[in-house]
């Protein structure tokens, strides 16, 4: 089930995956609309599946059947190991390690300490969202859409 946080996550997600899309590219209306549309979709999978390690998978299929376009986006989120990201999965990325639990507005950095809080240093989620991060910052389109704080 999508919890009240989880909705409060999403909506932060999409509210800062529309900012970066107008870093990226300020003069494409349509893009920074689909790119919150995209942050709104991208965790409803956890109406359907309780674990972090299916939720994406599970609505990607389920945007596929409906016909949606980045179907492929919200099923790859959060995987560290995908080369090649395209600009709506790299900027959905970025939002959603730059977005708390409930929403809150938060530097990669804030990300990690609250991941690591929750989970600890050593647990899989942390390790993972390290490696998704040091590629995001590598990333040569970072700078483009880097936050000062
Ligand atoms: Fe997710």
């Amino acid at each position: 089930m999508i919890t009240q946080n989880r909705w409060q996550h999403i909506l932060g997600v999409a509210r800062k995956a529309k900012l970066l899309a107008a870093k990226f590219k300020p003069d494409d209306p349509k893009f920074i609309e689909d790119m919150f549309l995209l942050g709104v979709l991208h965790d409803f999978g956890y109406e359907f599946a309780e674990d972090n390690a299916t939720h994406a998978a599970t609505g990607g299929a389920i945007l596929k059947r409906a016909g949606y376009i980045h179907w492929h986006e919200v099923a790859l989120h959060g995987d560290e190991t995908i080369e090649n990201m395209s600009d709506e999965l790299f900027l959905l990325n970025c939002a959603d390690m730059m977005t708390g639990p409930s929403g809150e507005d938060f530097t990669f950095t804030e990300r990690l300490d609250e991941i690591a809080q929750r989970f600890g240093t050593e647990s899989a989620a942390y390790k993972k969202c390290v490696l998704e991060v040091e590629k995001l910052k590598a990333d040569k389109r970072y700078l483009k859409i880097k936050i000062a704080r």
